[in-house]
């Protein structure tokens, strides 16, 4: 038990965190940095009731998030509160927990010989939204678009000023796409998902904050458009390559839709495919969490290989050196995005052949 115990507690004090992220506690605690509060005051602050803060203080002064001293005097850390605010992806992290928990009896099915092959993406209703929170957080962090352009480096920043043809796969709630479609208006961008209805919501948002210049639409990064063929100068993809069933399919697609000479972006998961050294870091548990219950079931569920979250960046690089692309060809970017690598594929002279450079 003495392995177990902490864990439990761990496990209860996240949920209370997401319970405390919904009740807008984190953000009053944040508001007043290291006050201490009468359990009185700290619920005129929050518009919260008494007897639901005094419980949900019991569950973190218990495992150590909150401070409760004599006479019911609470206080937070101001990192922590600072930590637990929802632009965190700290706190995103926890709140994949609702989703994760939400469907342990079908994924445990799953494991068993027999059993089905996976939960999909349909029976994941909050999912997208989930994922757009937290491609949020990250745009925040890297200065996004901007900033990430960038680092990517390449001439890529400077040739969608000037202005060039974009393919976005996986565009999910289309958080990225609005985001360099909008800071780069000369510009225009197709963004795809097999999700139809968040390429619909897409639309509309899309029109509501009057972007013009990208086209959402529904599409199968396995399976790709023939008009899309030798059309963009630059794909990007965000976090969407180890989700899909068929992933090596996908990369090979990669080259076909780029003009002669063109880039791509991928920004995927950073981890070693070496799960015994993988395993040593314990944030690790966070994203084998997250994909045992979402990026590697969505795969297997539609008869997919699987890869998972953390397939890792030697596979990845093995992996796109099967599909044709030529180690001069890959460089990848790690350390600049936390738990994210980055991979810039150039094909031919990249932007610079097509005088975008
Ligand atoms: C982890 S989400 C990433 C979404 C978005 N790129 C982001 O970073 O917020 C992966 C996305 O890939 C999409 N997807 C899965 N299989 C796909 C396929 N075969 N073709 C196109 N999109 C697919 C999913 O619907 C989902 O929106």
């Amino acid at each position: 038990m003495d392995k177990l115990a902490p864990l439990l507690v761990g496990a209860h004090a996240g949920s209370a965190i997401i319970a405390g992220h919904y009740a807008g506690l984190w953000a009053t605690l944040h508001e007043h940095p290291d006050r201490k509060w009468t359990i009185p005051e700290l619920c005129d602050a929050a518009d919260c009731k008494e007897r639901w803060v005094r419980e949900w203080v019991g569950v973190l002064a218990s495992a150590g998030v909150l401070t409760l001293e004599e006479g019911m005097i609470v206080s937070c850390d101001s990192d922590v509160a600072t930590t637990l605010l929802p632009s965190s992806e700290v706190l995103h992290f926890f709140t994949s927990l609702e989703f994760t928990m939400d469907k342990e009896p079908e994924i445990g099915a799953c494991f068993k010989k027999g059993g089905p092959l996976g939960v999909g993406y349909n029976q994941y209703p909050n999912f997208q939204d989930w994922m757009a929170g937290w491609s949020h957080c990250r745009n925040e962090n890297q200065n996004f678009p901007e900033g990430y352009m960038k680092m990517v480096g390449d001439g890529v920043h400077e040739a969608l000023e000037k202005g060039i043809k974009v393919l976005e796969p996986g565009c999910g709630r289309g958080r990225h796409a609005m985001g360099v479609a909008k800071r780069y208006p000369n510009s225009s961008f197709t963004s795809f998902d097999i999700d139809e209805e968040a390429i619909e919501l897409n639309k509309v948002e899309a029109e509501k904050l009057g972007i013009e210049n990208i086209d959402f639409v529904t599409g199968d990064f396995c399976n790709l458009k023939p008009e899309w063929t030798n059309n963009f100068d630059y794909v990007m993809i965000f976090d969407c390559m180890h989700d899909l069933p068929h992933p090596a399919l996908a990369m090979k697609g990669l080259k076909g839709v780029l003009k002669d000479n063109g880039i791509v972006t991928m920004l995927d998961i950073d981890t070693s495919t070496d799960m015994v050294a993988q395993t040593k870091k314990p944030i690790t548990a966070v994203l084998y969490n997250i994909s045992l219950h979402h990026c590697m079931s969505v795969s297997l569920s539609s008869g997919g290989v699987g890869l998972g979250a953390c397939w890792g960046v030697e596979l990845a690089q093995q992996m796109l050196g099967e599909a044709g692309w030529g180690e001069g060809e890959i460089r990848v970017i790690t350390k600049d995005i936390p738990n994210h690598a980055v991979y810039v594929m150039t094909k031919g002279k990249g932007l610079e052949g097509n005088g975008l450079h």
